[in-house]
């Protein structure tokens, strides 16, 4: 009897096991890209280890044609870019209703091969920019089958409606035919995450104005989001809260007796809409193949108004109303466009939202990625647009793609990748974007607090040096600030003047640090002990597979003869990795 039950188990089990395996194999023996957590830091994880994404995005357009995209491919790899963010579009991918044609996603899964890199696919469905310019014919022509969102007036606008479930059915299945297709022919795991749609809101207005969004508006809010206020409600984004609690903080009622009434409310109808929308394309397309996926938001801004920025978008003023109503969706991410990223990425990295960067200008990306990946561990980083600088028909760079200053930085941060993933997480990175006009930045790290300025502006403010006993030698002049050169960086636009720097502790008196523009670092004990810090010894280096491989010491003008550390000064070539070793003096 206890064999014959023993026999029944395993078989059971043996079942089981086949079952799951049915699920997950794709023929490929690497584990499929998931995201994991090291200390406080979130990881993608690619091939079972941590991975950065040291990435770009090709333009919209780009990915309709492999052709163009043909020489694209090695100028990219030559960018040092480990990862290339790619639209998919709807109307390629089911010009028919039911019948897929995949060659625009084999094409690329191809090339990503064969040139080693990594692919995020831009799921391009019913929205790109809140306009639906990307969903095919059968859809766009049949409007009373797919609804279309209204203005005020009651006229139809060139955006599908969130509130339709034949809109949102006919988009998961897509969406799900192209992920179990990814699952078939990517036996490389090539593809390691998914966007889904595309700057996402009600462009123009706060709301649709459709009847049936009409209708829904004036109906209850729906339980899930109510019991998410109430369990959420001492972590609640503060304007969101305000106004639930103004309203009496109700576990029942339509939207403007629960959250008031006014544009807020009606950006957070709208992105509960948009979100258990969004949740149900990427609950289709994870059941088939389950990677990580985000949204990517046009952000917000004080003093915008919901509708002069996407209203229902996933942005910080209605995060929780999208981590309530999408948990298929695994990180909200913002286009990174603002000048302002110190202010926009702190809003985005939270405690339950990692950042990633989807889309910035390239110029300036360069500076801004080492404070991306410094300050907020983000997991990846990519400028947009990327084919538009890197081909010939760009504006062409004196030294060609690889010159560029975004180039020039991911040549830098590949060599230290496998420092900063195993840093994160341990409260051992820290960053800093400063320009011209800023106060010194202090960033604490370690036993010692970092004082950065952009070095163009002054010295840095050094420490009074003690007076050399019995008159010694006079102080040497400190060496004449490093300069942007005339007409700015090469490749691009000028992006406003900015300096930016990543430091990795790497153990309790010495640091290493890395960056791109003119960036000066003073050192300060934050422990107990001799309150002067003093600078052993700088040297220049390159890691190389992880190694260490030290250069020049720069123990002269470089440091100002033990004063300060500079970045890309004259004497620091710009590209280069600095390693410090600190001690302290009374
Ligand atoms: C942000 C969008 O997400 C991109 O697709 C592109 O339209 C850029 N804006 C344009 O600058």
């Amino acid at each position: 009897m206890r064999m014959r039950f023993c026999l029944f188990s395993m078989v059971i089990f043996l079942l089981a096991a086949l079952a799951a395996c049915s699920r997950t194999y794709t023929g490929s023996s690497t584990a499929i890209p998931r995201l994991q957590k090291q200390g406080t830091a979130t990881q993608l994880m690619v091939d079972g280890k941590p991975f950065l994404v040291l990435g770009a995005e090709l333009h919209n357009s780009s990915a309709s044609n492999l052709a163009y995209l043909k020489p694209v491919w090695p100028r990219l790899k030559a960018m040092r870019i480990n990862t290339v963010l790619t639209p998919v579009y709807w109307e390629f991918l089911e010009p028919k209703e039911g019948q897929f044609d995949f060659t625009l996603v084999d094409g690329q899964i191809r090339e990503a091969r064969s040139h080693d890199l990594r692919l995020v696919f831009l799921w391009f469905g019913s929205w790109k920019n809140s306009m639906s310019s990307y969903v095919p014919d059968w859809v766009k022509t049949n409007q009373e089958r797919f609804p279309r969102a209204q203005d005020k007036d009651g006229q139809g606008i060139e955006a599908l409606s969130t509130l339709s479930a034949a809109n949102r059915d006919a988009d998961a299945k897509a969406f799900a035919a192209l992920m179990r297709h990814i699952r078939e022919a990517d036996t490389q795991r090539r593809v390691i995450m998914i966007q889904v749609e595309n700057e996402v809101g009600r462009m123009g207005d706060t709301r649709d104005r459709s009847e049936a969004a009409n209708k829904a508006f004036e109906g209850p809010v729906p339980k899930e989001l109510l019991d998410y206020l109430s369990s959420h409600k001492d972590t609640l984004y503060p304007g969101l809260r305000k106004a639930w609690e103004a309203a009496g903080s109700r576990t029942s009622g339509t939207w403007e007796q629960v959250l008031g009434k006014g544009a807020r409310t009606e950006e957070s109808f709208m992105a509960w809409n948009y979100a258990t929308y969004l949740n149900q394309v990427a609950a289709a397309g994870k059941a088939e193949y389950p990677l990580p996926m985000f949204v990517n938001a046009f952000p917000s801004a004080s003093g915008r108004e919901p509708g002069m920025y996407p209203s229902g978008g996933p942005v910080p003023e209605v995060a929780d109303i999208w981590k309530a109503g999408a948990p298929a969706i695994d990180i909200l991410t913002p286009n990174s466009y603002d000048p302002n990223v110190v202010d926009l990425w702190a809003r985005y990295h939270t405690s339950n939202n990692p950042l990633f960067v989807p889309e910035i200008g390239a110029p300036a990306g360069a500076h801004s990625v080492f404070y991306a990946l410094g300050q907020h561990e983000a997991l990846g980083f990519s400028p947009f647009a990327i084919d538009s600088l890197a081909m010939p028909s760009g504006p062409e760079t004196p030294g060609g793609p690889v010159a560029l200053p975004i180039a020039r930085s991911y040549a830098i941060l590949e060599q230290l990748a496998p420092l900063i993933l195993e840093n994160q997480g341990k409260g051992k990175l820290a960053g800093a974007l400063v320009s011209p006009d800023d106060p010194p930045q202090r960033v604490p790290l370690g036993n010692y607090v970092l004082e950065v300025s952009y070095a163009r502006m002054r010295r840095p403010p050094l420490p009074a040096p003690p007076k050399p006993a019995g008159g010694g030698p006079p102080a040497m002049p400190a060496p004449a600030p490093a300069t942007v050169p005339a007409g700015g960086f090469p490749g691009g636009a000028q992006a406003a003047e900015r300096a930016g720097a990543l430091f990795i502790s790497l153990g309790p008196d010495e640091y290493i640090a890395a960056g791109s523009g003119p960036v000066s670092v003073t050192f300060a004990p934050s422990t107990p002990g001799p309150p002067r810090a003093g600078i052993l010894s700088i040297d220049e280096g390159a890691y190389a597979g992880g190694r260490w491989i030290p250069g020049r010491r720069l123990n002269g003008d470089e440091n100002g003869q033990g004063q300060f550390l500079r970045l890309s000064g004259p004497a620091a070539r710009n590209g280069s990795i600095l390693r410090v070793k600190l001690y302290r003096y009374r």
